[in-house]
């Protein structure tokens, strides 16, 4: 399997427009303990870090940007641009998100709450404890 996991969201669409739901457990495999957006980017690259134990889903519910996702062994990116799929980001894999477009507002649902201790944003040392996962 690629780094790339998208999932497809289904959307209750009528005349009236579109609605899409997430359901923890059933569209995703985790359970949501955190929600968050990131907007009003400025064309700035963001990310560049990784996390122990944290999987999340990003949606990008208006506009566009680019998902970088790394093992440590391969890198691949997607452009997100539609609210019908969202990406899974696994824990362990270093992320960078670029060319946001002005509107773009990316919708995150998280399966843990904030811990900056779960962070890894040192590049050098992602890939020690990647190595170190192997062992
Ligand atoms: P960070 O995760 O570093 O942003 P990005 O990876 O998108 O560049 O978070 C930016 C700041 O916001 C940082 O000071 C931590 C804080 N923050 C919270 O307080 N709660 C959260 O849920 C998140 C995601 C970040």
């Amino acid at each position: 399997m690629g780094l790339i996991n998208l999932i497809s969201l289904n959307s209750k669409g009528d005349e009236r427009g579109h609605l899409v739901a997430i359901e923890a457990r059933n569209e995703i495999p985790f359970d949501i303990k955190r929600v968050y957006y990131i907007f009003g980017t400025e064309s700035l690259s963001r990310g560049f870090h990784a996390h122990k134990e944290l999987v999340q889903l990003a949606v990008c519910v208006k506009g566009s940007c680019t998902m970088l996702l790394d093992d440590g062994f391969s890198r691949e990116s997607v452009i997100l641009d539609s609210p019908f799929y969202g990406i899974l980001i696994p824990k362990m894999a270093w992320r960078e998100m670029h060319n946001f477009s002005q509107d773009c507002v990316l919708l995150v649902l998280a399966s843990e709450y904030y811990c900056e201790a779960d962070y890894i944003r040192d590049y050098q040392e992602f890939l020690i404890e990647v190595e170190n996962a192997k062992k």
